[in-house]
């Protein structure tokens, strides 16, 4: 979103200034986790695996123990692929092939396959945008030691780019990885209703599937114009313990995008969670790196639903955050941004989020979401939902007394269930496991 860049520079640059960055991974927080995240009952469960998965993942000799006959692997470091000790190649578990970038392994596939492609990619760095076009069933693995922590993940895709001054024709070219058919449809646009997108578009993946993989796109360190981790449209897509950092815009769910999110880490500071499709996040951390802007930014419309155009009531787009820790990504910004970052503000007049059964640090602002005022005015059909927040960002006076946030009912927030946002209790494009 090309107009919040300015709205949100002001009130940041001047929190820019203190403490001694630790970037770790490209991430600047000084410690993984939100300062107040831990023993609240809330986020990470830290229970289910896949275990087809599991053993596909350890970190071991030979790295394609337990992987599927044929998965890809994807090896930036050559630690696997170039020693002279063979117990370190992947020995007699070939892989049909081994890439050195994650693209590489993804051009390898058909653009059109029933097949389900694995790629594996080993520890390190991967500085590159990875575009996913293919409707192919896919499944990326990152190599980890741990694949209930995503704190300890070791695969990183990293750019260091933002839409800066509108240097771009488009946010989608700043993102670490693209999952949608063609160009248009996977980008931004402007207005309220983005980027035309030509009627004969073909669908793109059908089910991408990303284990314990951290996409950061590091910038800068505050707004500096859209920043995008993840640009995802015309697609149904799935992330597990995955982290996605960036300071503006960070995730876009574009139109006919539906993305499922599970025990992930979302760190942004502006408008982080954008789109017109269909999110829901569950079991995650929201990090707040500064505020500006709102968390969420929706845009709403009778097209873009992936299930049923039709009406704003009949459709199911949105923003759905249930059992969630929004905290301050580190000790510096909890103390100095108390009760100023919003959940979210209306894009379009289409806006809808729901934020359900959630921990909030004081960090969150006492009225909740705010009003977008460049944008269409209140009322409707925006719809800023929230159920059963707790936590000192959570001031139930100020909620009722600013007239913005619409504290839901049980009956209300069970209209916006899982299974009714998605049509199905276990859609098939999600890993069963951890539903
Ligand atoms: C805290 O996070 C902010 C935003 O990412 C960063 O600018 C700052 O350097 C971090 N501070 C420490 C002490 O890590
Ligand atoms: C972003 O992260 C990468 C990978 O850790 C690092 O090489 C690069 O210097 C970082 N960029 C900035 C602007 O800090
Ligand atoms: C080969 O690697 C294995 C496992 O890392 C190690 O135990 C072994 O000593 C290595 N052999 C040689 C000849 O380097
Ligand atoms: C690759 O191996 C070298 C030498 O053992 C090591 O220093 C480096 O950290 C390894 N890189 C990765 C990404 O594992
Ligand atoms: C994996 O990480 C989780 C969460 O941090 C922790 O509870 C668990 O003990 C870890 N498991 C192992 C084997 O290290
Ligand atoms: C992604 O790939 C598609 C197909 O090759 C291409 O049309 C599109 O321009 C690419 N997107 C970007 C941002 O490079
Ligand atoms: C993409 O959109 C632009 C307008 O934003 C339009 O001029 C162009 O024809 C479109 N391209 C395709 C392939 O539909
Ligand atoms: C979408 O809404 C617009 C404006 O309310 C209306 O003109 C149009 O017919 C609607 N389209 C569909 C497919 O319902
Ligand atoms: C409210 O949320 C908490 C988790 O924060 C959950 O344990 C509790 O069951 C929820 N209450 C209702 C009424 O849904
Ligand atoms: C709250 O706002 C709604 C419109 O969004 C309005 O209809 C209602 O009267 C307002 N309630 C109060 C108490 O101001
Ligand atoms: C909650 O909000 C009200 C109204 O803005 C304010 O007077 C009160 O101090 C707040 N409570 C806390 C604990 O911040």
């Amino acid at each position: 979103m090309l107009s919040s860049a300015l709205i949100a520079l002001l009130p940041v640059l001047a929190g820019v200034v203190q403490g001694v960055a630790v970037e770790r991974n490209g991430r600047w927080d000084s410690d993984s986790w939100g300062v107040q995240s831990q023993g609240h009952g809330h986020g990470f469960s830290n229970r289910w695996q896949n275990p087809a998965l599991v053993t596909c993942q350890a970190l071991t000799a030979n790295i394609l123990d337990g992987c599927p006959e044929g998965t890809l692997l994807v090896d930036g470091s050559g630690n696997w692929t170039t020693s002279t000790n063979s117990t370190k190649t992947h020995g007699s578990k070939a892989s049909t092939a081994t890439f050195t970038t994650i693209q590489a392994a993804i051009d390898s596939i058909p653009y059109a396959s029933s097949k389900t492609y694995t790629i594996l990619i080993t520890p390190g760095e991967y500085n590159e945008q990875v575009n996913i076009t293919q409707n192919a069933a896919i499944t990326m693995l990152g190599v980890t030691s741990n694949v209930t922590d995503p704190t300890a993940n070791t695969v990183t895709v990293y750019r260091e780019l933002a839409n800066y001054n509108v240097r771009y024709t488009d946010n989608v070219w700043t993102a670490n990885l693209i999952v949608a058919p063609t160009y248009n449809s996977s980008a931004t646009g402007a207005g309220p209703s983005g980027t035309p997108v030509a009627a004969d578009t073909p669908w793109g993946n059908k089910d991408l599937r990303v284990y314990n993989v951290d996409f950061v796109n590091n910038y800068s360190q505050y707004s500096s114009g859209p920043s995008l981790a993840l640009s995802t449209a015309y697609s149904y897509s799935s992330f597990y313990r995955c982290g996605f950092y960036s300071e503006q815009d960070t995730i876009f769910i574009g139109k006919r995008g539906s993305a499922y999110m599970h025990e992930c880490i979302i760190a942004g500071q502006t408008d982080f969670l954008y789109g017109f499709g269909t999110l829901w996040v569950q079991d995650s951390e929201i990090q707040m790196r500064a505020c500006g802007g709102g968390i969420i930014a929706w845009k709403g419309s009778n097209l873009t639903d992936s299930f049923e155009p039709g009406t704003y009531d009949s459709n199911h787009f949105g923003c759905y955050i249930d059992n969630a820790n929004f905290v301050a990504a580190n000790q510096t910004v909890y103390d100095d941004w108390q009760g100023k970052c919003y959940l979210g503000r209306n894009w379009n007049e289409g806006h809808r989020s729901v934020i359900s059964n959630s921990y909030m640090d004081h960090t969150v602002a006492g009225q909740g979401y705010e009003k977008w005022t460049a944008s269409i005015p209140l009322p409707t059909p925006v719809f800023f939902g929230e159920y059963n927040s707790t936590g000192d960002g959570f001031n139930l006076t100020a909620r009722v007394a600013a007239n913005i946030t619409h504290e839901m009912t049980a009956a209300e927030v069970a209209k916006y269930s899982f299974a009714n946002v998605f049509g199905s209790k276990k859609p098939s494009w999600i890993d069963s496991h951890c539903l």
